[in-house]
């Protein structure tokens, strides 16, 4: 990677070569503009006229061509493919998607940097988000995972407060390493996921180089009213491969787009990234004797226990033509599920499941399902009407009511309900920290699986920014990594002790955050 260039930005293809006008131009409602070079004004000095609609038009236009951007996973890229079934779970879903092996759907992928905004750096250390949405003959199934199978929080609760250590700092609008060792330090849950992104996954070589997971326990349903808990798998058929910080840093500097360009010209020139899918398949009833709550998000479950069943593979290989309109406008929810699909207990993914819809009506309108990119390719029947942008037919003329006597859809009956939940227990706040801890097992499984050369690199990239925060937080975040594994810990000061030792002007000066160099043990404002 280092002596290679390739990642120097390029234009695309068809910008090589200059090409005739196609069409005249007009204005929004289809009249022509006969000057679009100079605007109307009372003589060649000025002032301009209000009656110049055409300049009113594209200046308001224009005022308007942002949506909000995503409040998190904002700097994106994504291509169309097709996936194709090559394993037969028939026995644990009556999804048709997995109806027979060889079948085929057309579906779209995202993915994305977490943390920064849509003008970010792409080799940034952030998870990395893997979306995928298939559009099945039984509506769409939508699969919005990362590219790590475990995750920082296992309480929604916790989510707002995650994110917000790892944007901005209220005074410094800058991003802040004190912010995120102090959150993760306090919230130790997160440190198998933290572990993940700073060992040799952090920064993937690009999109087309890391595997993708569901990491939530979801479920599969068959016909027998039979529930299974699954997790998926999606393993990247080109290899996995990371960059390391400095190769990262470097590529950030000259193509902060890298990842995007990447994955575009891949597919134009015909290498067509693929990844194979997989499931874990979990009977109902294990998850009440299973060693571990298979519903905490920041645990995985053993490949020994729960072997991977390959049941698909798909190729993306069809570029968007417009990205504003196929991947900001793209609107992918956890709660798309057809028909053999469903959630499952697991507390982060019932939050999600409300979450999406409710910020793609925020962001880019209640319709949003009906747009190009979102639509499902079955017929959609709702009893929805209107609101805002309603730019398809509002179902014309068919009834607004359900139940109606006048021919409107009506329900598919239980025989597609999925099989019933029992669920027990009081109603309260369950957890932290009183129940369910092995906070340290399975991030001592990660490090011991990381080899030595990982490991090394592991203390090193800690190291760099937690030498920056002050020492209250730092003592404390590697405290855990002593209770993970004592040669981490130890690795990790040495690293720091090696960094101070010379001294670095950009790090003294530039990169120490002086303005949390206290705690503050009092909560500050009502
Ligand atoms: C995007 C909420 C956890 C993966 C988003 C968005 C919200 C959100 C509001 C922006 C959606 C949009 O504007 O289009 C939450 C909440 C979570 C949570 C409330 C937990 C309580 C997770 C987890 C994963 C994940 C655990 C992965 C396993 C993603 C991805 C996107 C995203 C990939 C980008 C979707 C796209 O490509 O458009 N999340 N999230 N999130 N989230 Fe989450």
């Amino acid at each position: 990677m280092s002596a290679d260039k390739s990642f120097k930005p390029t234009e695309p293809q068809d910008m090589q070569a200059a090409r005739p006008a196609q069409g005249t131009l007009t204005n929004a409602a289809g009249n022509s503009v006969p000057n679009n070079q100079q605007s109307q004004s009372a003589g060649p000095r000025g002032p301009v006229l209000l009656q110049d609609h055409h300049l009113l038009e594209r200046m308001a236009h224009f005022n308007r061509e942002r949506v909000p951007e995503r409040v998190v996973h904002a700097k994106g890229g994504g291509a169309y493919g097709t996936f194709t079934v090559t394993g037969d779970i028939r026995k644990y879903t009556n999804a048709k998607l997995f109806s027979e092996v060889g079948k085929q759907c057309r579906m779209l992928a995202r993915f994305s940097t977490v943390a920064g905004e849509r003008g970010f750096a792409d080799t940034v250390r952030d998870p990395r988000g893997f979306s995928l949405k298939f559009y099945t003959e039984d509506g769409n199934w939508d699969m919005v995972g990362n590219n790590t199978p475990i995750f920082f929080v296992r309480d929604p609760l916790k989510f707002q407060d995650f994110i917000h250590s790892q944007k901005r700092h209220p005074q410094t609008g800058r991003r802040s390493n004190t912010m995120q060792f102090d959150y993760w330090s306090l919230r130790p849950e997160a440190l198998h996921q933290v572990m993940y992104m700073f060992g040799d996954r952090g920064i993937p070589r690009s999109f087309r180089f890391m595997n993708g997971y569901g990491s939530h326990t979801y479920s599969l349903w068959n016909d027998a009213g039979e529930r299974y808990w699954v997790k998926w798998h999606f393993h990247t058929m080109q290899g996995v491969q990371g960059l390391t910080g400095d190769q990262a840093a470097q590529i950030a500097a000259e193509n902060p787009d890298y990842h995007l360009q990447d994955l575009f010209e891949a597919i134009e020139r015909g290498e067509y990234p693929r990844w194979k899918v997989s499931v874990q398949v979990i009977p109902e009833k294990d998850a009440e004797t299973y060693h571990t709550n298979i519903f905490d998000l920041t645990k995985t479950v053993s490949h020994k226990d729960y072997p991977l069943i390959e049941v698909g593979e798909f190729e993306l290989n069809e570029n968007p033509k417009n990205y504003f309109a196929e991947i900001e406008q793209a609107a992918f929810e956890p709660s798309n599920m057809p028909r053999g699909f469903g959630a499952s207990p697991d507390k982060v993914l019932q939050a999600r499941l409300m979450s999406y819809a409710d910020a793609h009506r925020y962001r880019i309108g209640i319709n949003y399902a009906a747009l190009p990119v979102n639509k499902a390719v079955n017929s959609v029947n709702t009893y929805h009407r209107d609101g805002q942008t309603r730019f398809d037919g509002n179902f014309g003329d068919a009834p607004v009511y359900e139940p109606n006597s006048f021919g409107g859809p009506a329900e598919t009956g239980p025989q597609t309900d999925e099989p019933a939940l029992r669920i027990d227990g009081n109603a309260d706040r369950y957890g932290y920290p009183e129940t369910d801890e092995d906070l340290y097992g399975q991030p001592a499984a990660l490090y011991e699986l990381m080899g030595r050369d990982g490991q090394d690199r592991l203390h090193k990239n800690f190291a760099g920014p937690l030498a920056t925060v002050p020492d209250f937080v730092r003592q404390r975040f590697v405290a855990h990594l002593y209770k993970i594994d004592e040669r981490l810990g130890k690795g990790v000061d040495a690293e720091i002790d090696a960094l101070k030792a010379q001294p670095d002007p950009m790090l003294g000066q530039l990169l120490t955050e002086t303005h949390t160099n206290a705690a503050k043990p009092e909560a500050v404002g009502a």
